[in-house]
């Protein structure tokens, strides 16, 4: 009898979790057969919940709020990215032991790149926020070769302290500031704050956006974010939000696990119809 190749995402809330119907999409394109469920786990309980899982031959796990440092933890190693995010949403059951990786990063890279063709090089880049969404794409983001980064966030230490957590990028390339300080033009403008959750929008001038701006949002939702509609009313070129990130690094975790790297834009394009 041959059992089915078992998988799941952790976190807490779970019930919006999209992650097993991306899988399942990836497992039918791909023609593998894999068992996908999202677990609620007790917010004390990770890394019992864990063993449990691999222990009863589960093989990978996607970990999502509020277990990702749980996870970097929990890991037996680390690939270089999640310890460059300082993060774990991938968990891969390895012959020695369990291994900790960061997907998000390359997913968000993958989506705006190759999905939706946004160049990324000798651009000047602006970030807003300063969170652990931020830490997971900022070395992949740089590793792209952009111009210049600016992190801008509301309490500007935090985005320093994420600076010298890179500590060998030129202050030229990478530097921080608060929102208002903000007095530059930018070719591409990524909100990776929460404001957007809550329909807020951090306060930034419309002399930010020109009319070869492009915008990213990494949250998403049924409509455009507050950010994208405020992106669009500043003349952006380009608007786009988190869920290609969202279907990307899916993908990516995937194919850690099961060696065969699914496509995304017909994903992406199933899953926006049931937002
Ligand atoms: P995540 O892990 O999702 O990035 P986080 O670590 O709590 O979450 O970070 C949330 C980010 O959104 C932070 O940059 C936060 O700004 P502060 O560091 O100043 O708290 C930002 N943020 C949340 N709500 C905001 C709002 N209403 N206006 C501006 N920034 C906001």
């Amino acid at each position: 009898m041959t059992t089915i190749p078992r998988y799941a995402v952790f976190g807490n809330p779970i019930h919006h979790s999209k992650s097993p119907v991306l899988h399942q999409a990836f497992a039918k394109q791909t023609g593998e057969s894999i068992a996908y469920t999202a677990e609620l786990v007790d917010i004390n309980e990770f890394s019992s919940a864990a063993d449990q899982f691999f222990n009863q031959g589960g093989l990978g796990l996607n970990i999502t709020v509020p277990f990702k440092i749980d996870a970097l933890h929990y890991a037996d190693t680390l690939t270089d990215r999640a310890k460059k995010a300082g993060a774990v949403n991938t968990l891969i059951k390895k012959n020695n032991g369990i291994e900790g990786d960061n997907t998000d990063g390359a997913g968000f890279i993958y989506d705006v790149t190759q999905n939706l063709q946004w160049t990324l090089t000798n651009k000047r880049i602006l970030v807003l926020g300063a969170g652990g969404a931020v830490r997971g794409i900022l070395d992949p983001l740089l590793q792209t070769k952009p111009q210049k980064i600016v992190i801008a966030n509301r309490t500007v230490a935090k985005a320093q302290r994420l600076i010298e957590d890179i500590n060998t990028t030129p202050e030229t390339i990478l530097s921080a500031c608060h929102y208002s300080d903000i007095n530059d033009t930018f070719d591409m403008i990524i909100n990776g704050t929460s404001a957007s959750l809550h329909g807020d929008l951090p306060a930034l001038p419309n002399t930010t956006i020109s009319n070869n701006s492009s915008c990213y949002d990494m949250m998403y939702g049924e409509k455009p974010t507050v950010f994208m509609q405020w992106a669009v009313q500043c003349g952006a070129e380009k608007v786009a939000d988190g869920l290609g990130m969202l279907v990307c690094q899916g993908a990516e975790s995937f194919y850690q696990w099961r060696g065969i790297k699914p496509k995304t834009q017909s994903v992406i394009d199933q899953l926006r119809l049931t937002l």
